[in-house]
């Protein structure tokens, strides 16, 4: 395996950077993961545009121009050989002797790897995957796709020693935000698909874009307002979307079935749509 750092490709086992860098110290980066279908990054523009905008908010100098990310995903691909998978792009504002303040002349870390992806399984897509609801404990900027993500991996492991996969996080509105790496959908009880809208309290997730996308283009309204734990528990149908995943249902809350327990017609279409846009 071998991996991008900072101008080199290096096997992955010394693919390292200083123990002074500010994503180390601060978690002062950011990162995307973009799914990589037969030798094919997906949804590229996207994936750049929102790095762009996660660079911008943070003020992180772009390591390279823009139009080189492509050329060095490429080549970390073909170095491994890798069909289907996952992209790691992460930057970071890079090395500095351990000080608050953004350092002068930081020179930002750049960061790729790739790795196969851990598939969804014909047993998940079949049941359902089970979610806990969990408190929302990130800061308050979680559009921001930065990798100060302990919240996020607190609340996924709790959900994980629940049996559950994923958490699914209530805010202090008593609103689901979104899930700890993952968007939240809901089909309410009157019908409506819902998920919360892409504001600054949950990421902007390339595949809830693109599925509130096809949504509408099949007919299916969308609403792009937060719901309570309380619709959630009323739910016909769930999901949760993501690079990894794509559309995933959801047929367990908290313990309790989610409408008859089954994953929906909604989200069985909506999948499926998804599988097609990605050939
Ligand atoms: N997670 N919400 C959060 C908090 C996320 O971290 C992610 C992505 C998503 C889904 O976004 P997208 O559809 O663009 O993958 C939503 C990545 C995959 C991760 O941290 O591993």
């Amino acid at each position: 395996r071998v991996s991008y750092v900072n101008g080199r490709y290096v096997p992955h086992d010394q693919a390292v950077v200083h123990v002074e860098d500010r994503g180390f110290q601060f978690a002062d980066g950011v990162y995307e993961v973009l799914p990589l279908v037969s030798g094919r990054i997906c949804h590229l523009d996207q994936h750049l545009d929102r790095l762009g905008r996660s660079l911008g908010a943070l003020a992180i100098a772009r390591p390279v121009p823009r139009r080189v990310l492509p050329i060095l995903l490429a080549e970390v691909v073909r170095r491994n050989r890798l069909a289907d998978g996952l992209a790691y792009i992460q930057v970071t504002r890079g090395p500095a002797a351990r000080n608050h303040q953004f350092p002068v002349a930081a020179v930002p870390s750049l960061i790729i790897s790739v790795w196969p992806t851990k598939a969804v399984t014909a047993h998940q897509l079949e049941n359902g995957v089970a979610v806990v609801t969990r408190p929302d404990q990130r800061w308050k900027r979680p559009d921001i796709k930065s990798v100060g993500l302990l919240p996020n991996a607190l609340a996924r492991q709790s959900a994980k020693e629940a049996g559950a996969v994923e958490a699914w996080m209530v805010d202090d509105r008593g609103m689901i935000t979104e899930g700890a790496a993952t968007n939240a959908f809901i089909v309410a009880r009157d019908g409506a698909l819902l998920t919360h809208p892409a504001d600054q309290r949950i990421l902007a997730g390339i595949t809830r874009g693109n599925v509130i996308a096809l949504a509408r283009a099949a007919g299916i309204e969308v609403g792009e307002r937060p719901f309570t734990l309380e619709e959630l528990k009323n739910a016909r149908e769930a999901f949760m979307t993501g690079s990894t995943i794509t559309v995933l249902p959801v047929t367990k809350i908290d313990g309790q079935p989610v409408g008859d327990g089954k994953p929906g017609p909604i989200t069985l279409r909506l999948r499926a749509l998804y599988a097609e846009l990605r050939r």
